[in-house]
């Protein structure tokens, strides 16, 4: 699906932007909103660039930057920290061999930080796209991501 086909299943109002954002962002292979998209946009909305950037660069969830085909945000407010979040957080990091805010070389996985996911009593948590994983430990969090990892590679060979 190409950004105008998006663009006309939505009113050219305002108050679309962000219904808008979120589907051209998940059509994209790079997991992003580009600066054409951002232009495109605006002359759909007819707005400006600027405050379209400014939506963008508002909200964590979009982003400017090409990213993995799996966002992985890990929750590092208080309480998941404190039943062993960061320990599991440098796990994390080992088994992707990235730093928070990094992606793999093979454009799978991209780590990002987040506030509470609305999960605190099956903390540590995190997200995957649109599905929340708790109650994390090394062995789950390494089981998501085999399971994630082979999902790819059994696609690549059909
Ligand atoms: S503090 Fe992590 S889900 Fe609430």
């Amino acid at each position: 699906m190409d950004i105008s086909e998006i663009l006309q299943k939505y009113p050219p109002t305002r108050d679309h932007l962000l219904l808008i954002l979120h589907e051209i962002q998940r059509v994209n292979p790079g997991n992003n909103i580009t600066h054409a998209d951002i232009r495109q946009v605006a002359r759909y909305l007819n707005t400006t660039t600027a405050s379209v950037y400014g939506v963008v660069r508002y909200y964590s969830m979009f982003s400017l930057n090409p990213r993995g085909k799996y966002i992985i945000r890990f929750c590092k407010s208080p309480l998941c920290m404190m039943v062993g979040a960061f320990n599991l957080l440098n796990f994390l990091e080992k088994e992707l061999s990235i730093k928070l805010g990094e992606t793999t070389s093979d454009m799978l996985f991209t780590l990002e930080p987040s506030e509470c996911l609305g999960q605190c009593d099956k903390a540590p948590v995190m997200m995957v796209n649109e599905t929340i994983y708790y109650n994390l430990d090394e062995t789950r969090v390494r089981n998501i991501i085999s399971h994630l990892r082979e999902k790819e590679y059994k696609k690549q060979q059909s």
